[in-house]
């Protein structure tokens, strides 16, 4: 199927980076928060990057505007729903994931197809919430979504080769280069980023080393962009804890056991990069 219009649900980091690189690709976006100030933001900041861009020269103001044109707000989910794939990146949580895809089942045109980008969330859990789990993929990006190349494409036990296909396609289309995974708990890159991460976290709580030294030795010792501890405020302390949780449960295993201070770092609304603190301090950069 030829895919025109996406629509994207959730307009938090990483639909706002999907949305972005759709429309760098010529893709026509509606983007849809059930928060219109988020959704407002999510443009703004969108327009930002593209400004970047043009001040670097790679991109002409003209086309910056083009690119712009493409983006719309939509107001409601019907609205949202008339796309040719509707790429969901709402909330970690099984629950809300579940609701809106009933929803989305009753209100998208019948060969429209239902994408999520969860981070960990089972896609054959979600597709049994549709009448169409054959139309159901996981289409998960990396953030910052405009810079990390990698796109996991999870196909869950009913997901159909066309659809499969369509995916992997739209991926290669944006500038991505798809990798196919079974649908397992939290897929192939954070079933191995996670448990490192958490280990970071136990490190700290035993009071190993303080997180400036944890994230500098991973730095250097394993020439990583970003200390573990600095990954996970950047992907947001909830959504760690949220993928930790499903790795836990799903896989039965203690390993996954997520280290109590992250718990105790959430409820104190500590969620990282986002609200201003987390391992570290954000808060000159808010
Ligand atoms: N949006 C768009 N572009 C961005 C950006 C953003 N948020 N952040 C950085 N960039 C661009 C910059 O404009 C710059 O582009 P240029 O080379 O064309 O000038 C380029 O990226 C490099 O940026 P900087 O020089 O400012 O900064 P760094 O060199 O420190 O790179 C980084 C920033 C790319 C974020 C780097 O620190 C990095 O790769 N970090 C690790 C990211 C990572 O591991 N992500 C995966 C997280 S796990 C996940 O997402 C899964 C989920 O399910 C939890």
């Amino acid at each position: 199927m030829k895919i025109k219009k996406i629509g994207v649900i959730g307009a938090g980091q990483m639909g706002t980076g999907i949305a972005q690189t759709a429309i760098q690709f010529g893709y026509q976006v509606c983007l849809r928060d059930a928060n219109e100030e988020l959704t407002r933001k999510s443009s703004a900041k969108i327009e930002k990057g593209l400004a970047r861009l043009v001040e670097k020269g790679k991109l002409t103001e003209d086309q910056k505007k083009g690119q712009m044109a493409l983006l719309q707000s939509c107001p409601d989910l019907h609205c949202v729903a008339q796309s040719d794939i509707v790429i969901e990146a709402i909330t970690e949580n099984p629950k809300l994931k579940m609701e809106l895809f009933r929803e989305l089942d009753k209100l998208a045109p019948k060969e429209t197809i239902l994408a999520s980008n969860t981070s960990s969330i089972s896609i054959t859990l979600l597709g049994s919430a549709t009448s169409r789990p054959e139309q159901v993929v996981g289409i998960h990006f990396f953030n910052p979504v405009p810079v990390m190349k990698l796109v996991e494409i999870v196909r869950s036990l009913r997901t159909s080769d066309a659809t499969f296909q369509a995916a992997m396609g739209l991926a290669e289309s944006m500038g991505k280069t798809p990798v196919p995974v079974k649908d397992s708990p939290a897929f192939v890159v954070n079933r191995i980023l996670l448990p490192m991460i958490n280990e970071a976290i136990y490190v700290l709580q035993e009071g190993i080393a303080d997180a400036k030294a944890i994230d500098t030795a991973m730095k250097l010792g394993c020439n990583l962009p970003m200390g573990p501890l600095e990954l996970a405020d950047f992907v947001g302390l909830d959504t760690t804890l949220a993928v930790l949780e499903v790795l836990y449960q799903d896989m039965g295993n203690d390993k996954y056991h997520p280290a109590p201070l992250l718990h105790k770092y959430v409820e104190a609304g500590w969620l990282g990069r986002k609200s201003g603190r987390g391992f570290f301090d954000y808060s000159a950069q808010k």
